[in-house]
């Protein structure tokens, strides 16, 4: 099978298109054709091996996993004798940065609990876009946000990968949401349902009157105590 192969840290030009093995599932594993891979932040750390601190979990001197890839989706072709919740053919999605990597690639082996079904009225390539992004997004809003119908909530970053999901499901969620993001975006968050837009290039959220009762920071740029200038209390979560 073709994969993207990383042997050593460095820029894009260090990634190699390979002929390797196609791999076998253990008695636990599904086998995945993929169909589409996305990229995000993450691949960019395992590619570069930047900040160094990451190369405790990636390798030390050069990558422990050698084909990146985390967000996948795909047709199950084969599975252990094991794994329950899957068959051959199934379509099926998931995030494997924290089962060894290995998306970008013709086939991956993967263990069950790294997948989902696909829903049908979503494509491959919408499927691969969700996995990571989408559950930071829900993990900040709902385990750590516990956020609920009618809230007043605002989006630091909203117009980004966990942004753009962030806004929606709060959405979902009944909030009124406040999404912060620069000009050229604006009408990315108008699209996706912002309810009100706020253009960190033309204006400071935290030097304003109105505050929330909940704030998702989805970048490094304000400080905590900035944000609690416009936080009714007791709700902060920081993604980053
Ligand atoms: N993507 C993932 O799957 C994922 C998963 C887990 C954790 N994370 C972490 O979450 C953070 C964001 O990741 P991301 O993928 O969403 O990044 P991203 O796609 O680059 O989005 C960054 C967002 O921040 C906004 N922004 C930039 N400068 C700003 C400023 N000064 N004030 C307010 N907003 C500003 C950008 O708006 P403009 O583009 O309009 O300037 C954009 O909406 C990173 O720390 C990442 O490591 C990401």
């Amino acid at each position: 099978m073709k994969a993207i192969v990383c042997d050593k840290y460095g820029s894009p030009d260090v990634l190699e298109l390979k002929e390797i093995n196609k791999p076998l599932p253990t008695e636990n594993q599904v086998l995945v054709r993929v169909y589409a891979a996305s990229l995000n932040y993450g691949n960019l750390v395992l590619l570069k091996g930047k900040p160094f601190v990451a190369r405790f979990a990636f390798g030390l001197t050069k990558p422990k996993y050698s084909i990146p890839g985390g967000d996948i989706a795909g047709i199950v072709e084969a599975v252990g004798k094991n794994v329950k919740l899957f068959k051959a053919g199934d379509e099926v999605f998931g995030d494997l940065s924290g089962c060894g990597w290995g998306g970008f690639a013709e086939y991956v082996t993967v263990p069950e609990y790294a997948l989902a079904l696909k829903p049908t009225n979503i494509s491959f390539e919408e499927a691969a876009a969700t996995p990571m992004a989408g559950v930071t997004a829900l993990q900040g809003l709902l385990c750590k946000g516990k956020i609920i119908s009618g809230q007043k909530v605002l989006i630091n970053g909203a117009s980004g990968g966990v942004g753009t999901f962030t806004v929606q499901i709060a959405k979902s969620f009944g909030a009124e949401v406040t999404g912060v993001c620069s000009t050229r975006n604006l009408e990315i968050l108008l699209s996706i349902g912002a309810d009100h837009i706020i253009d960190y290039t033309k204006e400071d959220f935290t030097q304003d009157e109105k505050c929330y009762d909940l704030i998702l920071g989805v970048n490094g740029s304000n400080s905590i105590s900035a944000y609690k200038r416009v936080l009714n209390p007791f709700q902060l979560i920081n993604v980053y």
